[in-house]
């Protein structure tokens, strides 16, 4: 699987560990960047990601930043763009399999290295169950369309 990767300055480190791993896995992680330690703005590297899967060239993407927080709510404002910040192998698995994830936000200054491996490791292994987990995405597609009742 394509999958883009991008982080700002504070989750440089655990991107490369895990575009590492995901190349060991046999996928083909492309990174959009930061590529130095300088200090950088998350949402520009959240925008590439999330316009990387928009545009198809990327099926899946990690965004990396100190707390994972603020790539989360910067890559979710993008249209199809379903982004989880997990913190736990659970979490990869649940969000893959009820929410279709399409973007794994991780917080290199909250977890270690090996705990971030079996989260995108469980990420990346697990399918969309659909069913009724799709009605539910559909609603979110609709909030986004703006068709939803406010
Ligand atoms: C950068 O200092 C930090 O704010 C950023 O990496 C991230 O944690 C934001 O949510």
């Amino acid at each position: 699987m394509r999958i883009a990767l991008g982080s700002d300055h504070a989750g440089l480190c655990l991107k490369r560990e895990i575009a590492a791993q995901l190349t060991s896995l046999g996928h083909e992680p492309l990174d959009f960047g930061t590529q130095g330690t300088a200090s950088v703005d998350y949402p520009d590297f959240a925008e590439k990601v999330a316009r990387a899967i928009q545009s198809g060239d990327c099926a899946k993407g990690v965004l990396v930043c100190g707390t994972g927080v603020g790539m989360c709510i910067a890559a979710n404002k993008f249209r199809g763009i379903r982004a989880a910040l997990c913190t736990c192998e659970l979490e990869a698995r649940m969000t893959r399999q009820h929410n279709d994830a399409n973007i794994l936000c991780l917080g290199e200054r909250v977890i270690g290295v090996e705990l971030a491996r079996a989260i995108a490791e469980a990420f990346f292994a697990t399918a969309f169950a659909g069913g009724r987990h799709q009605v539910r995405l559909d609603k979110i597609a609709a909030i986004e369309r703006g068709e939803a009742q406010r």
